[in-house]
């Protein structure tokens, strides 16, 4: 790989250690998949936030980057954390958490890392068809590369970290126009309507892409949300950062469908099947959970209005995932949310937070990636089921209390 004067002087440790350390990951990383050039980026984001997820390890690591003057030098934000930052004291955590928690998050603002704590970067930053970022949350990948069209490979924390600092990313992957072609041509016999079932479709074809990126064909629309859906799916069951999709996503008029090696047919029957399979329980649950990756404006308002005249069961949670920037600017239909007993989270999900403290043992959800991590990520049980299902098991109307 070919590294200008100015890198391979950070590479010396000419601009002290902390940078000379990113570069290497970087640099390491292009090496091993035969990366020609570093490639400037214009943003990163950070997951590996999580006290829960990842303990004590790499706190002394980014002590070290803080003390020595380690900044991002590029947009970069960080992923959901162990818990709701305004709202953890009936969480019966621990002082060691809540303490160990505050201290990751303090650690990565003083690294000049945005905390917004949330999986959708992309609603809080103007991104373009052929920008190059370096991402690490899966489902924002697949978002970013597929849906707008800008370019990342699907980073880890410390990757991600290590471009954040030095404001470039290796060029190989996902960042070349060529290896951004489909591999596996998908025949969608019955198009998925309802967020739910673009994630189920999600992960039914992730496990058989696994890292080949797939082009779907025989659905007419999509919106923007269904795609989201449809991508954190696709990557939460196989290591797919990209798709396209026929007639809606920015890239597909350059493919030429013919150089697609595999083609498969989805059945109506198979993601009906998906939906057993992503269920390990027919138990009612004891908490509904809507918002994985975090819900957009759009969708707050949906299930604003859908709650409009409804009650929250009194033995039943529902929770909502969102970020803190969209609760802010949704404040009213929060409130009409909330007045109907349900809780809007912030700063966390389903999949990083200390659920096991709070006594969950069964999570009815409509997002497919949820129901697929929570089994082995939280050891509770999932129900798989659409939105409207979710809410409806969750509420009773009011003229029926
Ligand atoms: Fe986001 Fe957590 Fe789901 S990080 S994509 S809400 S698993």
């Amino acid at each position: 790989m070919e590294l200008t004067l100015a890198e391979e002087r950070i590479l010396d440790g000419e601009e002290g250690y902390a940078h000379q350390l990113a570069m290497k990951i970087v640099v390491k990383l292009g090496e091993i998949f035969a990366a020609d050039r570093l490639i400037p980026i214009t943003s990163a984001h950070i997951s590996g936030a999580s006290y829960k997820t990842i303990g004590d390890a790499p706190i002394e690591f980014l002590e070290d980057l803080v003390k020595n003057g380690a900044r991002a030098s590029v947009k970069a934000t960080l992923n959901p954390v162990g818990f709701d930052l305004h709202d953890y004291k009936n969480w019966s955590l621990s002082q060691t958490i809540i303490e160990k928690q505050k201290l990751i998050i303090r650690l990565y603002e003083a690294l000049n890392i945005q905390p917004i704590l949330s999986c959708t970067p992309y609603y809080f930053e103007e991104l373009s068809l052929g920008d190059h970022v370096a991402f690490s949350e899966s489902s924002a990948c697949v978002y970013t590369n597929s849906v707008i069209g800008a370019r990342t490979n699907r980073e880890g924390g410390p990757s991600a970290l290590a471009s954040a600092i030095i404001g470039k990313t290796a060029n190989y992957g996902l960042h070349i126009t060529e290896l951004r072609q489909p591999k596996l041509l998908v025949e969608v016999e019955t198009p998925p309507k309802e967020y739910a079932e673009f994630g189920m479709l999600g992960t039914y074809v992730g496990r058989l892409a696994r890292d080949h990126i797939p082009i779907f064909q025989g659905i007419r629309t999509a919106t923007n949300n269904q795609l989201k859906y449809l991508g954190a799916g696709l990557a939460s069951t196989g290591m797919v950062a990209m798709f396209h999709m026929r007639g809606i996503t920015p890239e597909v008029q350059k493919i030429d469908i013919k150089e697609c090696c595999e083609k498969i047919t989805i059945t109506q029957d198979e993601l009906n099947n998906e939906l057993h399979k992503l269920s390990t329980t027919d138990s009612i649950p004891d908490l509904i959970f809507i918002g994985c990756p975090h819900c957009s404006l759009q969708e707050i308002q949906e299930i604003a209005a859908y709650l409009r005249h409804k009650k929250v069961r009194a033995d039943l949670k529902l929770w909502i995932c969102t970020s803190q920037a969209i609760k802010e600017v949704a404040q009213e239909e929060i409130e009409m949310i909330e007045n109907a007993g349900a809780k809007v989270i912030c700063d966390t999900c389903i999949v990083v937070a200390y659920l096991e403290q709070l006594g969950i043992k069964t999570m009815m959800t409509s997002s497919a990636k949820a129901a697929n991590y929570t089994p082995h990520f939280c050891d509770i049980d999932s129900v798989m089921n659409t939105v409207q299902g979710c809410l409806d098991t969750a509420t009773t109307k009011l003229k029926d209390i």
